[in-house]
């Protein structure tokens, strides 16, 4: 009774004391409750939150002629608050029929919604168990890249993967399709014989006469890490746990360029505790591959295009190794919370390079993804540059720009500098450990950072600006930056090559991918064609087998209108799919006339070589559709 006295005493004090300040503080808290409270998924047009999805049974068969998957999706589920209607996510399926505990229903499809697709409205009963739905894909699935056999290495199998991640699993599997929403699965895939099947789940090692493959994950996981590729796929294995998949031909480059993966889970376990997957294996797709790495648990998918020759762009790989914990162990409840998963992975990657690689390698990493989160600043809408984003009525490929990557991982580099290496470190093995196998909300977050790490300490609160960081715009003034040793060095080359010093003079021998790139990129946009063509002679990076390198030369090349690159450029775009390279390239073509119509003869020629998500962005920047 005396402490409630003193402590009410204690809170009149403390109001009479602050006066104004006191209800400035109160709107501010008020404003940030309602925003850390926001975190409904406005891309789903499923009721999952009604209808527990628990397990999925998927049988289907793979025709790459018809370039159609289709079959049957088993769902286990649980009516928990006994809805009379299960929807569901679709997008360009033809629904055959649909079975409620194994008796036949009639259903409804809705029409499509932009980006959405359409809600599959089935009647379910307050005790019904099994959902089977038998479908076939679209011509327009958005989640499925069917290659011709000449758009393969040995130009004799045809191959497809799946990119499901964000909202394009829906396009291949009706299901409940928000990042929130976790379920086991098992799958039993036919496939033409002689070819090989592999999925995010436990995999085959080796083609098998039948054509038929069965596979299991018993972790939950959200549809979209839903993957599957087939094709006449080869297996490495580097350590006991880990291995590589890649077309039969490139199979022996890619272990080699990848033999370090088993250090590196080994690495991030020490970093963030036991890795809970059983095994790491990558999958080194074709060049289509429309982005750089995708993690698919037990199987990161990756593009040849890290296949360097010299191990120097595999920090990819520690990017999609560090999802096992950050994405897919704790996963983002919504893609306004797509910093959850991105920032977090793009710290760990560069941690886990840190340990293997020392500090001065990571922090070109640290410069170089800076230097893209001011681009990424410029570039976008200030509400586009919130750490939490507001994509309703969006495709939440809006949203994958590079705010979420550094804008996240600087403000995580803001938080451990601030408290210190250690105590930072345990707080996130403690933050994976708690939410293993859970979804999480840029508020719930912030609450746990709250409770577990400021403990009510107003100085590193006043430190951390969070509310700077999350909801609001812009660069905040404490973002932590990197030493420049490395790139200092770096630019006092550039300066000389510049005040006209032979570029055979200057001092590159021991320059790796990140070095070139720094020394490119900072290059006066007025460079001259005879500076290009004298880097070009000392250098040869018009025909540089380093894709990162390749890519900047050639948006440098278009810019100066150097045309000795345009032979090494198409060859570039005829087949490499992924969008980071491919999206600036064309962007910069398509700046000038000249560069205009080259970007069109050139994308009229090797758009069907691309990724429907590529060929859909692609669209936008050089046929200027809406
Ligand atoms: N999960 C992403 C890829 C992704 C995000 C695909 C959103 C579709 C929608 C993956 O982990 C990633 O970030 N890949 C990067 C590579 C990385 C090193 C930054 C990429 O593809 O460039
Ligand atoms: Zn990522």
């Amino acid at each position: 009774m005396l402490r409630n006295i003193a402590g009410l005493l204690f809170i009149v004090l403390a109001f009479c004391a602050c006066g104004n300040r006191n209800i400035k503080k109160n709107d501010d808290t008020k404003r940030a409750d309602s925003l850390r409270a926001d975190s409904k998924d406005v891309h789903t047009l499923s009721n999952a939150d009604s209808v527990e999805m628990k397990h999925l049974d998927l049988d289907i068969s793979v025709d790459p002629e018809k370039k159609q998957i289709s079959g049957c999706a088993v769902w286990t589920i649980k009516n928990k608050t006994k809805v009379k209607t299960l929807n569901l996510d679709t997008y360009d399926l033809t629904i055959d029929k649909v079975l409620v505990d194994g008796n036949e229903v009639r259903f409804l499809l809705d029409s499509p919604i932009k980006f959405l697709g359409s809600a599959l409205h089935i009647p379910v009963k307050d005790n019904s168990a099994s959902v089977m739905i038998c479908y076939k894909t679209g011509k327009n699935a958005r989640a499925l890249q069917w290659l011709d056999p000449q758009q393969t290495l040995d130009k004799k199998h045809p191959f497809l993967y799946t990119q499901s991640e964000s909202i394009y699993a829906r396009s291949w599997i009706p299901c409940a399709d928000g990042p929130g929403i976790r379920f086991t699965y098992s799958a039993k895939v036919t496939v033409p014989k002689g070819l090989l099947a592999l999925m995010s789940a436990e995999n085959p090692q080796e083609i098998n006469e039948s054509g038929v493959y069965n596979f299991i994950m018993d972790q939950p996981v959200p549809a979209y890490l839903m993957a599957l590729a087939v094709g006449d796929i080869a297996f490495r294995p580097v350590d006991e746990r880990t291995g590589i998949y890649a077309e039969r031909g490139m199979i022996e480059k890619a272990s080699w360029e990848l033999a370090d993966i088993g250090r590196m889970v080994n690495t991030a376990e020490q970093l963030y505790g036991p890795y809970r997957w059983g095994r790491y294996d990558v999958l080194v797709l074709p060049p289509g591959f429309p982005i750089g790495g995708m993690e698919n648990p037990r199987l990161t998918f990756s593009t040849p295009t890290i296949i360097a020759g010299d191990r120097s762009l595999v920090s990819l790989i520690a990017h999609e190794l560090a999802h096992s914990w950050s994405g897919n162990l704790v996963t983002n409840a919504t893609w306004d919370d797509f910093w959850l998963n991105e920032g977090f992975t793009n710290y760990f990657e560069r941690r886990i390079t840190e340990q293997m690689m020392g500090k001065s390698y990571a922090d070109m990493l640290w410069e170089l993804g800076y230097q893209d989160f001011v681009t990424e600043v410029n570039a976008q809408a200030p509400r586009d540059t919130w750490l939490k984003l507001s994509l309703k009525g969006r495709d939440p490929d809006d949203g994958l720009t590079d705010i979420p990557y550094e804008k996240g991982s600087h403000f995580l580099k803001l938080i451990e500098n601030t408290v210190g290496r250690d105590t930072f470190d345990h707080f996130l093995a403690r933050y994976f450990n708690e939410h293993a196998f859970k979804t999480i909300t840029t508020g719930a977050f912030l609450t746990y950072l709250d409770t577990v790490l400021i403990k009510g300490n107003a100085d590193l609160k006043k430190k951390l600006t969070i509310n700077d960081w999350v909801y609001g715009p812009g660069i905040p003034a404490n973002c932590p930056r990197a030493d420049m040793e490395r790139f200092s060095k770096v630019d006092s080359e550039r300066t000389k090559f510049l005040s006209g010093v032979p570029a055979e003079k200057l001092a590159s021998v021991e320059w790796t991918t990140h070095e070139w790139l720094h020394f490119l990129r900072k290059m006066p946009p007025a460079i001259t064609l005879i500076q290009m063509k004298k880097l070009d002679d000392a250098f040869n990076l018009t025909n540089s087998g380093n894709s990162e390198i390749a890519d900047q030369w050639f948006i440098m090349a278009v810019h100066a209108n150097y045309s000795r690159a345009y032979g090494a450029m198409e060859q570039f775009l005829s087949s490499v799919g992924r969008r980071k390279f491919l999206e600036p390239l064309y962007t910069e073509m398509m700046k000038t006339p000249g560069g205009s119509a080259m970007a069109h003869r050139l994308y009229d020629k090797y758009r069907k070589n691309y990724h429907p998500l590529a060929q859909e962005s692609l669209d936008k920047i050089v046929l200027k559709k809406k």
